[in-house]
């Protein structure tokens, strides 16, 4: 399968999807790096990997180089993208890549939804309130988009305790080496249709045999 990523940072999540492509444990490629932050370390590592880089600001509404929303859906579809990965990319996307792209567009949040989501909790914010809040698990979770922030089905959680010393910055470490884990195990499900649409539209991820 074809995979278009989507980064605004450091783009370790990217990395180690592209490294799970390049060892064989995701039956994909990444054909595309799209970025809002053109020099970010997402877009580093990619252009030293030969892969296409797309810069693209302001998803929602200003046009970069002329690129509107659908042209940026024409791009995708002129590399043959089959799913699009938000791996920190932090804008909102555009409702026309939504709709152009239905259950084919995942993001990975650094809690565990539908608690400390939304507009606003990104980054260490999110651990921060986690903290905050006493919850004795945190955990990434890897969900579809649909049009908000962080709404969408989710397709995969998994739990990383939190401990009586941890500070927002250690969460974030835990939290983010399950990430990376749980990011290429999802991606390799996606890239063998291992993903089952339950009738009530829940989506579930079925084990290899
Ligand atoms: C991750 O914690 C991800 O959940 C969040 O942003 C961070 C991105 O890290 N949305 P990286 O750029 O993949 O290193």
């Amino acid at each position: 399968k074809k995979l278009a990523v989507f980064v605004s940072g450091g783009g370790s999540n990217f990395r180690k999807i592209h490294e799970g492509c390049s060892d064989g444990s995701v039956n994909g490629d990444v054909v595309l790096l799209v970025t809002n932050k053109k020099d970010c370390g997402g877009a580093e590592y990619a252009r030293s990997n030969g892969i296409p880089v797309l810069v693209f600001p302001k998803a929602k509404r200003e046009p970069f180089d002329g690129l509107s929303p659908s042209e940026l859906v024409d791009v995708l579809r002129k590399y043959g993208v089959d799913f699009v990965l938000l791996a920190g990319y932090l804008k909102l996307i555009p409702v026309e890549l939504v709709q152009a792209f239905p259950k084919r567009i995942l993001n990975i949040h650094p809690a565990l939804l539908p608690a400390f989501g939304g507009k606003g909790l990104y980054g260490i914010r999110v651990h921060k309130a986690v903290l905050e809040s006493g919850a004795r698990y945190s955990g990434p979770t890897i969900h579809f988009v649909d049009e908000e922030y962080d709404t969408g089905r989710i397709l995969a959680q998994s739990a990383v305790r939190v401990i009586a010393n941890d500070t927002p910055e250690e969460l974030a470490k835990k939290v983010l080496h399950e990430e990376h884990k749980l990011y290429v195990e999802v991606v390799a499900a996606i890239c063998e249709e291992r993903i089952k649409w339950r009738e009530d539209g829940v989506p579930l991820i079925q084990s290899k045999e």
